[in-house]
């Protein structure tokens, strides 16, 4: 096969959710469809409970699970399918975000009972901003929930989406009966109360077949037809183009738990979602089809063996063929580096493989050569775009515990942002360092690491940061230099060496940004 069949057969995209919507259930589901695994709970659930806050033996064996599950990848019919786990946690939102870059498409779950949840808010915003492909799922049909069309309402107007819905449920919760397939054209119900399984399908080609109204009875089948007509009359029909721009996100419904609605959702997803695309360095586009092989890491994780210390490095093929014991450049370093033991990734186990193609992902096993966003190529100085940082929300000074460690904690401390852990500021008037993260529970994470990996004791203070801004301007400017003396005790700098403003109130950032209106300032790292 060439590069380019071997494109054309991958997709490569991401689950997002609330926690509890139904991403692990659905990701299991997805794995049965592709013969990846024999028995439903395999897939071990990667999230950490709300009351595991505390406990540092449930953050260890998160991030060994999150290893093994951070891609999977099956056949199905005949198209390889990459699917990159996000934490459903919102302290790891972060590392979603970083994800995101890596993906092609994503599916979206929703809980039919909740609707739109905040953390759904927050994912779907990212992917519109990337101009991502998006596919909804609404999940839990088995459930009392929302009106279908409520929901609809509520997806378009919280998330910003424009929906069409491609599959339509018939009942709901206890009367829960089956789904109307309007991309197929077809019904299929459910088998008996003890619900579908695979294999045992039960489809109806027609809403008028005699069985199949029947079955529902008259007053569904009237509802159904209505509900139909509605969908024609409202909803924009279902365009692959549009959907590729973004401009139109299909809505699928089912239950994962019970295996409902997930074929139609997969048959449909296989035919639409997009094989690898192009991706944007700052020096130019690079297609997937150029013959040299491109590359950019977006994650990082950290060995469960802290004795060795050693991480593997998730890197997303862009373009061309990896292969194994070739040296390839590593862009920021300058300098050539072989892997012997590249890592894919099928259903959870990583085994060794000697090449790889646009759309796939390969775990490089790194001793502390990569950060986050750097780029690998067969020679060509790129830098991949788009893998910038969001403010963070908790603002913490950190110090040294142990005087005789500093060594170790500067150094544990460098390791663990290059892993995407957390950010750092180097606060430019008190030199002082200040982590920043998304969520409180990485403070116990960063803390307990740097002990056990490192041997550094370390404490936090907090600090009173609203919001943090990447500063651009005229560095020669007068106003530009006013701002630099008179916010100095708000200035720092990020591990990139950016300025960075670190407002203290929502009231003073908006006070600084109308006084200094000839700076910018940025919510991201990258613009
Ligand atoms: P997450 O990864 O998005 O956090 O969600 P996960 O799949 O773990 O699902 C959260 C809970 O919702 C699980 O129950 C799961 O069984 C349930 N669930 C998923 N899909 C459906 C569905 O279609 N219908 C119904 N009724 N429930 C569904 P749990 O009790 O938290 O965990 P477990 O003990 O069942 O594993």
């Amino acid at each position: 096969m060439n590069i380019s069949e071997e494109i054309k057969k991958r997709r490569t995209f991401g689950i997002i959710s609330h926690p509890d919507a139904g991403k692990t259930t659905l990701t299991e589901k997805l794995l049965l469809y592709g013969g990846a695994i024999q028995e439903a709970g395999a897939v071990k659930s990667n999230k950490i409970k709300k009351s595991a806050t505390s406990d540092f033996m449930e953050i260890e064996r998160q991030r060994g699970i999150s290893v093994a599950t951070s891609v999977i990848a099956f056949t199905y019919k005949n198209k390889k399918i990459n699917i990159l786990d996000t934490p459903g946690h919102k302290d790891f939102a972060e590392d979603t975000f970083r994800t995101l870059t890596a993906v092609d498409s994503v599916i979206v779950v929703i809980d039919v009972s909740k609707g739109v949840e905040e953390q759904t808010e927050k994912l779907v915003e990212v992917c519109r901003m990337r101009n991502i492909p998006i596919i909804v799922f609404i999940n839990k049909l088995d459930r009392e929930g929302k009106d279908a069309f409520d929901l609809l309402d509520e997806v378009e107007k919280k998330l910003g989406l424009n929906v069409t819905p491609l599959s339509i449920p018939i009942g709901m919760g206890y009367d829960f009966r089956g789904i109307y397939n309007i991309w197929k054209q077809n019904i299929k119900l459910f088998k008996d109360e003890k619900k579908q399984m695979i294999g045992e399908k039960k489809i109806f080609n027609s809403i008028e077949d005699p069985v199949f109204k029947n079955i529902i009875g008259d007053e569904k089948h009237k509802t159904l037809i209505e509900e139909l007509e509605l969908i024609q009359g409202v909803y924009p029909h279902f365009n692959k183009q549009k959907f590729l721009e973004s401009k139109i996100q299909p809505v699928f419904f089912g239950s994962a738990l019970n295996n409902f609605g997930i074929e139609e959702l997969l048959d449909c997803f296989i035919e639409i979602a997009p094989e690898p695309l192009p991706k944007f360095t700052n020096e130019r586009t690079v297609k997937p089809e150029e013959k040299k092989f491109t590359g950019f890491v977006f994650k990082i994780h950290a060995n469960m063996d802290p004795k060795h210390r050693d991480r593997l490095a998730f890197v997303k093929i862009v373009s061309g063929k990896f292969e194994r014991n070739i040296p390839y450049l590593h862009v920021r370093q300058d300098k050539k580096i072989k892997f012997s033991s590249p890592n894919a990734f099928f259903a959870e186990k990583k085994e060794i493989i000697d090449v790889s193609f646009p759309g796939d992902i390969v775990g490089l096993h790194d001793t502390g050569n990569f950060k986050i966003g750097d780029t690998l190529t067969s020679g060509e100085k790129l830098q991949f775009k788009g893998i910038p940082s969001f403010s963070p929300e908790y603002f913490r000074y950190i110090n040294n515990e142990d005087p005789m460690k500093a060594k170790q904690l500067s150094k544990g401390i460098n390791q663990l942002m290059d892993e995407g852990v957390a950010q750092l500021f180097n606060i430019n008037f008190n030199g002082r360092k200040v982590i920043g993260t998304v969520g409180a529970l990485q403070y116990e994470v960063i803390q307990y690491r740097l002990l056990h990996e490192y041997g550094a004791k370390c404490s936090f203070e907090n600090l009173k940061v609203h919001k943090a801004c990447w500063i651009e301007g005229d560095v020669k400017s007068n106003s530009y230099k006013e701002f630099i003396r008179i916010k100095q005790k708000f200035l720092a700098k990020d591990k990139d060496d950016n300025l960075v403003f670190l407002a203290d109130s929502a009231f003073s950032l908006q006070m600084t940004i109308e006084k200094y209106d000839t700076l910018k300032f940025h919510f991201t790292s990258e613009f």
